[in-house]
């Protein structure tokens, strides 16, 4: 495995490597990395990937003044013995200098999708976000690109962004991986105290009960919302929102046809989670 800090070797390395008849896929991560990571690189391979670059990048641009920049779990050892375990060829992990290098002046922003959701409660999150991934894009090249449903709003802008600016890349999306009792997978989990761990699994629990009384018959976005809501209610400190909206345009609808995402996000003393479910499309076990 290669561990490369250079943003033109990484894109030598990407392009020779097609040259030698290599198919490529990329996982981009924070790092700090944990099962769901390593289910995208495992996705990637699935669909016929034989070279896999890896880009572990805390990229400052996606947060926002008082979020968690400085106490992101930074785990690089780590973080590259998974990589080496799982096969990978190259890990790109750059320094903040060499993604924005000195008169780095442009900004990628996805209308739209950007502004429910997350967008409301995180202004400019997403701005960073495409604009990292439009750069580790043009980096890596033509490839396949893994992105956890997770994060489904960024999942979606990414897409978009892919289709709207004609990048030579595939977006494999991946399902959400998690803890036995059903909480999703997230680096940010490691913020939380044995007590708040215990609590934490009241989103799951939202979800869970909205899918079942969406299996039941239950179509109005409301009545779900309030289903979810309730188990986070009791058990977190604070809901930022409980949404029912439409899984393409991420726009609220009042009730569901076909498929819907009920998207969560809530605070727990000092840590935000998020995650989600499409109703009409995937159960939760
Ligand atoms: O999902 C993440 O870890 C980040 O948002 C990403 C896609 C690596 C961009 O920094």
């Amino acid at each position: 495995m290669e561990v490369i800090c250079k943003a033109k070797a990484f894109q030598r390395t990407c392009e020779e490597a097609r040259q030698k008849g290599k198919s490529v896929g990329f996982v981009p991560t924070m790092g700090a990395l944990h099962a769901g990571h390593l289910a995208l690189i495992d996705a990637l391979r699935a669909c016929g990937c034989t070279g896999i670059a890896v880009s572990i990048f805390v990229n400052p641009l996606q947060f926002g003044p008082g979020e968690d920049l400085d106490r992101y779990p930074r785990t690089l050892d780590a973080d590259l013995e998974a990589c080496k375990s799982r096969g990978v060829d190259w890990v790109f992990v750059p320094s903040v200098e060499e993604m924005y290098p000195a008169g780095f002046s442009t900004k990628v922003r996805v209308e739209g999708l950007s502004e429910g959701l997350e967008g409301r409660f995180r202004p400019g999150h997403f701005e960073g976000v495409a604009t990292v991934v439009a750069k580790l894009f043009a980096l890596v090249g033509p490839c396949r690109a893994a992105f956890g449903r997770k994060d489904y709003q960024q999942l979606r802008l990414v897409e978009r962004l892919v289709e709207d600016l004609a990048f030579p890349i595939e977006i494999v999306p991946v399902r959400t991986v998690r803890e036995a009792d059903g909480l999703a997978m997230s680096s940010r989990n490691r913020y939380l105290s044995p007590e708040e761990r215990k609590r934490a699994t009241g989103i799951v629990r939202g979800l869970r009960a909205a899918v079942e009384a969406f299996e039941k018959g239950e179509r109005l976005a409301k009545s779900l919302e309030a289903l979810a809501r309730a188990p986070v209610e009791a058990s977190f400190d604070a809901i930022d929102y409980v949404a029912v909206v439409d899984p393409k345009s991420l726009q609220p609808i009042d009730r569901i046809e076909e498929k819907a995402l009920l998207a969560v996000a809530a605070r727990i003393g000092q840590t935000r989670l998020i995650d989600n479910v499409v109703l009409g499309e995937e159960r939760l076990l």
